[in-house]
């Protein structure tokens, strides 16, 4: 097996507008720096909500840390034009490496289905950035025994039609629905289960060395208390954080990957 980079991902969801995005970036940021510039086996990935990306990334010029990154949560696929609301895969590029694509609530609220967010990952490759693509089966799903045929079909079409370069640099996070925000997380056990099985479908659509490549997340309930139990396995390449990357908990989660 191939030895990957760990990431820590915190997606702060509609969290923080600029001068909180500002504070609360200074505060943690020397605390993140020193686990990175000890550790240079991981990577930690901040993704404030769009209209707090510009302050966040002042600060982090500011303040340097390195493998510290910036991402966005969500983007449209369009160049430019008339997209009210949307923000453009060129407009992210200014500030981000990374941006989140696809996330269960976006899929969820804003009926974002595959199709879309194949567009999305398309263009972000195209632009240079690093997709982070979100699967995860609902608790219905889970509970019939259909998460592996659901996540087969959203990884078969949300990632298709990637050339032999692009099927290299993208991240999957695998974020059981029931698992978000519900303090319940998977187990370990049972997220390294699924994660092997996307790793497999992967391997099906792009070959042994993109599957081996590509970093594949848990997102869902990741606290500082359970990091250590997902990341001992060797298919689990780090984690999605949500409610805990906007508390000093983030610094610990990292400080456990380093
Ligand atoms: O994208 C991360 C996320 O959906 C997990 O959220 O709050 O359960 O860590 P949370």
């Amino acid at each position: 097996t191939i030895a990957r980079t760990a990431i820590i991902a915190g997606n702060w969801k509609m969290n923080f507008g600029p001068k909180q995005a500002a504070s609360f970036t200074s505060n943690i940021l020397p605390t993140l720096g020193k686990i990175t510039r000890a550790n240079p086996h991981v990577l930690s990935i901040i993704c404030p909500p769009a209209i707090s990306l510009a302050a966040v990334h002042e600060v982090m010029e500011a303040m340097p840390a390195p493998h510290i990154e910036l991402g966005a949560q969500n983007m449209y696929f369009e160049e430019k034009g008339a997209f009210t609301g949307e923000i453009s895969p060129e407009m992210v590029k200014e500030l981000c490496t990374t941006v989140i694509l696809g996330h269960s609530e976006r899929r969820g609220y804003f009926h974002e289905n595959d199709e879309l967010v194949n567009k999305k990952v398309l263009a972000a490759l195209n632009h240079g950035l690093r997709p982070i693509i979100c699967v995860g089966e609902n608790l219905a799903q889970y509970e019939s025994g259909k998460t592996h045929s659901f996540i087969e079909t959203q990884i078969q079409h949300s990632l298709a039609n990637l050339d032999a370069t692009q099927a290299k640099q993208i991240v999957i996070a695998y974020e059981p629905i029931w698992a978000i925000g519900t303090g319940k997380a998977a187990t370990a056990e049972g997220a390294n289960q699924v994660i092997h099985f996307i790793r497999h479908t992967y391997t099906a659509m792009y070959g042994q060395t993109a599957a081996d490549t590509i970093h594949i997340l848990y997102g869902g309930s990741v606290t500082g208390a359970n990091i250590a139990d997902f990341i001992a396995y060797a298919d689990i390449d780090g984690a999605l954080i949500g409610g805990s990357s906007i508390k000093s908990d983030f610094a610990e989660i990292l400080q456990k990957t380093a």
